[in-house]
């Protein structure tokens, strides 16, 4: 939650949540297994984890954009999925995702203008004029001058992709944004200029951000609150600072100490912690803690019994059997300021 903001119930839901993938006959890929938690309107909830852990596949499912095999999605105190098809269209709209590939988002042979208004000529919004007009105005909010409107996707930079990507799906005035790799691939210089963007037009248009990375750097700076993913599950998740400056997982803190940009001044004589070997297979995942094969932390009851997750602190969810030796070894918290006024700090 950020400091201005009380809080003003749900925005988005999730209980004991599955997402799984395959056909019959075919091995059983669990991307999200069993993920509860809550997040806030007007919160920007972090998810961050290595590629594969499923975070994408949870940002999908958040929307509605993938159907959950298991569990319970609510937006607010409604659910989209028992919603009648036409309805949960409509629905929809306001639960929007950007994804890292800005390529994707548009047709090589659509004008900026003629992409900008797809989405609103399909849901039958508006007269043509005001389709134009409002595509000028949402160019605009993004910082993109308005002869942007007649080029090819191909005549824009990386960047500009992005944030006409971001006009396009301002359009349909969302309530809730789900940011997927959103600055991964641009350069590192313009990634400070994007996180302040996205800061302002939360302002602007009173939005609800998921923000999605595997840069620890990238998610800390933007978010309130993190939920650390790995292989389908969450093993941490808590305030963003407190998650990233005392991590009580060892997972969390083998990301964290894998990214000296974003370790404060009194840490900086952590030993950086290399984890061994690749994510698991994610057809056959290990037994017990499912970190327990990279875990440098693991002992015998890791590999037989899947620790469950318990807030070890107010506010503060982890799921490992020695959490507490973590929290032992933390040094206290200090009073941190607030995430968003300085999205651009430090990148
Ligand atoms: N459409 C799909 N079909 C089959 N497997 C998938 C599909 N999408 C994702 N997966 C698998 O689900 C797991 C999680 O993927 P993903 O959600 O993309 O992770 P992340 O975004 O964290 O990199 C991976 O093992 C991936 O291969
Ligand atoms: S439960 Fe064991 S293997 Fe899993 S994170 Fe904790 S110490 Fe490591
Ligand atoms: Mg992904």
């Amino acid at each position: 939650m950020n400091s201005t903001m009380q809080p003003v119930g749900p925005a988005i839901s999730v209980e004991n949540l599955h997402v799984s993938f395959g056909r019959k006959n075919q091995a059983v890929i669990k991307a999200v297994d069993g993920v509860t938690f809550a997040m806030q309107k007007g919160e920007i909830f972090g998810i961050i984890g290595e590629s594969g852990s499923g975070k994408s596949t949870l940002g999908r499912a958040m929307v509605g954009l993938l159907r959950p095999s298991g569990g319970e999605l609510m937006h607010g105190d409604v659910s989209p999925l028992a919603l009648p098809s036409s309805e949960f269209n409509r629905h929809r709209r306001k639960y929007q995702i950007i994804a890292q590939d800005p390529n994707a988002a548009f047709d090589p042979r659509m004008t900026m203008l003629q992409s900008l208004c797809e989405p609103l000529h399909i849901a039958r919004e508006g007269r043509r004029a005001d389709r134009i007009a409002k595509a000028f105005a949402m160019l605009e909010r993004v910082a993109l001058p308005p002869e942007m409107a007649n080029r090819y996707p191909h005549e824009l930079s990386g960047g500009q992709k992005q944030r006409a990507n971001i006009a396009r799906a301002l359009m349909l005035e969302p309530r809730v944004l789900v940011c997927d790799e959103v600055v991964a691939a641009l350069d590192v210089s313009i990634q400070a200029d994007m996180l302040n963007l996205f800061a302002r037009l939360r302002e602007e248009f009173n939005l609800t951000y998921v923000f999605i990375s595997h840069d620890l750097r990238v998610v800390s700076h933007i978010s309130d609150r993190v939920a650390v993913m790995y292989f389908g599950k969450i093993v941490e998740f808590g305030p963003a600072r407190d998650v990233i400056d005392r991590p009580l997982h060892p997972y969390t803190e083998a990301l964290r100490s894998a990214e000296p940009e974003v370790i404060q001044d009194r840490a900086k004589a952590r030993k950086r912690i290399v984890l061994q070997g690749e994510i698991p297979s994610a057809v056959n995942p290990p037994s017990g803690c499912r970190f327990h094969t990279r875990c440098p932390r693991a002992r015998d009851v890791c590999r037989a019994d899947e620790p469950k997750q318990r807030e070890l602190l107010p506010g503060r969810h982890v799921a490992c059997h020695f959490a507490e030796e973590l929290m032992a070894q933390a040094e206290p918290l200090a009073v941190q300021p607030s995430r968003i006024s300085e999205a651009s700090a430090g990148l």
